[in-house]
């Protein structure tokens, strides 16, 4: 027992858990070479298909697999307050993913092999945290468990508001149709490049804080080592596209980097 949570030792938890620490160390070091290859920097050639039906494809396993898991687990079996919280924090998180910013995106169209590895991994990481959060967790009922909780929810809130906010800037940089890009201001943008960025890492340490769990520290550290870098190119790709970018502004964390 590790404060007021019992967490079991179950060997498809424990080696998708890995697998999520290794693939994001290879996407990190992959990055410092070159970017993940969609949106400003997606190859010219291939097959593509419509942003929206690509965000929504690849996004939506990540919102099927935990429901479907909740209503495949009988009534009483792991489904306590604490359980069901951090379930409805992950499910939120891909309801807007999958169901709006999919409906509402501007973007470019998107590589098919990106939305078929995508959708192949949200699939997994909805199966590895709904699996872990349902049939592997309890959380007692004591202070620590309350103050944790309640801190990496207020976290994984300040996160979401900032990257939907955040989305809603940069799809409003552009009319219907257009590609262009523009300098983002306002809101975090004022302060980094990757607003949107920023927030999803809030928010994935917030439920990473609350779920005090391997798999669940295993998902932020993915996302930081994902999304992280694309921060610092598009920071670059901003400086060398705009002579009059902010030059105050940093790449990914306030005042800082
Ligand atoms: N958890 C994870 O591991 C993970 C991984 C990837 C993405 N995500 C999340 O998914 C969301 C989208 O990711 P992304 O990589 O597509 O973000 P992005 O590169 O910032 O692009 C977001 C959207 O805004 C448009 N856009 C970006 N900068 C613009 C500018 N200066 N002017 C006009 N339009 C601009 C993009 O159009 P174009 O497509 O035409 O560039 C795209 O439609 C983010 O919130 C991110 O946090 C999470």
């Amino acid at each position: 027992e590790r404060g007021g949570m019992t967490s079991c030792r179950e060997s498809s938890v424990f080696y998708l858990s890995w697998m999520l620490i290794i693939g994001g160390v290879v996407l990190f070091w992959r990055q410092q070479r070159v970017c993940a290859l969609y949106g400003r920097y997606a190859p010219g050639q291939g097959h593509c298909w419509p942003a929206g039906l690509a965000w929504f494809l690849q996004e939506v396993p990540a919102l099927l697999t935990p429901l479907l898991l909740l209503l495949w687990t009988e009534e009483g079996s792991g489904s306590g307050t604490g359980t069901l919280v951090l379930l409805c924090t992950f499910v939120l998180h891909y309801s807007y993913r999958s169901l709006i910013y999919a409906f509402l995106t501007r973007g470019r169209p998107v590589p098919l092999r990106i939305i078929v590895f995508s959708a192949a991994f949200c699939g997994l990481n909805g199966f590895l945290q709904g699996h872990h959060l349902l049939h592997c967790t309890h959380f007692h009922h004591t202070w620590m468990t309350a103050v944790r909780l309640a801190a990496g929810w207020f976290l994984f809130l300040v996160g979401l508001s900032i990257n939907i906010h955040s989305d809603h800037i940069l799809r409003n940089l552009r009319k219907p149709g257009e590609l262009i890009y523009r300098i983002p201001r306002g809101g975090m943008f004022e302060f980094v490049s990757g607003a949107n960025f920023l927030g999803e890492i809030l928010e994935w340490c917030g439920y990473a804080v609350a779920a005090g769990s391997f798999p669940a520290w295993a998902w932020a550290f993915f996302t930081v080592c994902s999304i992280g870098p694309r921060a610092c190119h598009h920071h670059r790709d901003y400086q060398q596209r705009f002579e009059d970018y902010p030059p105050s502004r940093k790449a990914i964390i306030p005042f800082l980097l």
